[in-house]
């Protein structure tokens, strides 16, 4: 990485450093997790949170782990729906496999940061009974035994913790108030936590790169609703049903925002806390683009987003000073602050038609519907403002309006006081779009 390529990463990195210091992120480990990659690849990034001032949970899994000290002590594994049936003797083996990766990772964050002044200074870790379960009971005629899942989270105390710079280790075991052990499902235990918690992230790590569709696409982002739909996609019982179904369940009870990401890629917790666009799935309820109306702050968004289509003659070219001026008019697409994409509109109030001009999305963004949300939103606005036409005139983009129901139109229909600046030398075509009900 040049120096250069430092500075542009700090600087995009500053804000969000910033904005997460004192938050809370729980982050789910499964076991399956653990036994793919070694704790030394994930637990330094975890370390490096906590001393930004993120308050940490690590709630970790250990089926894989439990599997195989069943299977060593000659036991049976049975599941029932994808919950494993848990006698006595299975939960010697799942209290001793719990065990040993707690003590795993207690000692890997003693370590603190490695190759950094901060060797050596450890970070504090904590665990203890902060999990209430009740059993499973019977399920079709089995009898799930010491399986259980979260009745209540002692959120106080682990907030205690947590506010003394703590990170709260929580295992996948919970105890109920008769004094029993139970085994839980770590999607359970983590997202009960973070909903308790009130926590503003929940990050998953998966074998897949996120979210994958069934033709094998990568989905970056998913609504609560998409997230309900795409439940009825993946396998029943597997890791990933069980992994978006807890998600949509704390994106539901309040968990700002849950990432799905790859335990196969280094640094992938940094990335996508402290990158704009982050890497894997994210699965939120608000929307994480908003389409809202232009603010002066936005000029120099928008500048930065119109200058190189201007410079093509995609765009007729406006002056920084008429685009503050005209500021009012425009609506922008705010991806977290920053503008993706824009339009601009003009009302012709006695003849009640609209231009929509200006209409751009940033190239990186293009392609997936950011373009669609822009225009409905102005024909949103048109309807409301009364107008009976929308209209467009565009050199280069006439298919993309064509395709959204506009028709091709000649000079002759245009306002008149927009007639008389025609600019003939442009050659525009114009495309109009009746609104219902006129
Ligand atoms: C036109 C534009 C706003 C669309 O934004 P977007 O976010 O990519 O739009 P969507 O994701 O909603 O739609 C993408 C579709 O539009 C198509 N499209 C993009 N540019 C197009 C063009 N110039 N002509 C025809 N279709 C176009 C894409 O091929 C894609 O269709 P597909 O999925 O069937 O392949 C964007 O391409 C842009 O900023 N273009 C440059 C500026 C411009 O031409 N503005 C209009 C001047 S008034």
């Amino acid at each position: 990485m040049s120096a250069s390529d430092s500075v542009f990463w700090f600087r995009q990195a500053a804000p969000y450093i910033h904005a997460f210091r004192g938050k809370t992120l729980v982050i789910l480990l499964s076991g399956e997790t653990l036994a793919a990659v070694s704790p030394a690849q994930i637990i330094p990034d975890i370390a490096l949170l906590n001393t930004l001032g993120l308050k940490i949970v690590v709630v970790f899994g250990a089926r894989p782990q439990i599997d195989e000290r069943l299977e060593g002590a000659g036991l049976p594994v049975r599941f029932h729906h994808g919950m494993r049936v848990t006698d006595e003797d299975t939960l010697a083996c799942v209290t001793e496999a719990v065990g040993r990766i707690r003590t795993e990772l207690e000692a890997r964050l003693s370590l603190g940061l490695i190759n950094s002044p901060m060797h050596g200074a450890g970070v504090r870790v904590c665990s203890g009974n902060y999990i209430v379960a009740r059993p499973v009971g019977v399920v079709d005629g089995v009898d799930l035994g010491y399986t259980g899942y979260v009745r209540k989270v002692h959120a106080e105390d682990i907030n205690r913790q947590l506010q003394m710079g703590q990170i709260v280790l929580i295992p996948t075991l919970g105890y109920s108030h008769t004094g029993e052990v139970f085994n839980l499902s770590c999607e359970d235990v983590a997202s009960s936590v973070a909903i308790a918690l009130g926590s503003e992230k929940l990050a998953m790590f998966s074998a897949d790169p996120g979210i994958i569709l069934d033709d094998g696409r990568l989905v970056r982002e998913l609504s609560l609703s998409e997230a309900m739909a795409q439940v009825e996609h993946t396998e029943k019982d597997s890791e990933s049903s069980r992994r978006l179904i807890a998600a949509c369940r704390a994106v539901q009870q309040g968990v700002k925002r849950v990432h799905i990401l790859s335990y196969q890629d280094d640094g992938v917790l940094l990335q996508e806390l402290f990158t704009r666009d982050g890497c894997g799935t994210l699965i939120s309820d608000n929307d994480y683009d908003q389409v809202r109306q232009a603010q002066p702050a936005d000029v120099n968004g928008i500048l930065a987003l119109i200058r190189p289509l201007e410079e093509k003659g995609i765009l007729v070219p406006r002056s920084q000073e008429t685009l503050e001026a005209e500021i009012d008019r425009f609506i922008v697409e705010d991806r977290d602050g920053m503008i993706v994409g824009c339009a601009a509109l003009h009302c012709f109030q006695s003849e009640k038609c609209m231009e929509l001009a200006c209409v751009a999305v940033d190239p990186r963004y293009r392609g997936t519907g950011r373009g669609d949300k822009i225009l409905e939103h102005a024909l949103e606005l048109a309807a409301k403002w009364g107008m009976r036409q929308v209209f467009v005139l565009t050199t280069q983009t006439a298919h993309w309006f064509v395709e959204r129901g506009f028709r091709a139109a000649s000079v002759d229909e245009l306002p008149i006081s927009r007639r008389q600046m025609y600019n003939l030398q442009r050659n525009s075509k114009v495309f109009i779009l009746e609104l219902p009900g006129h």
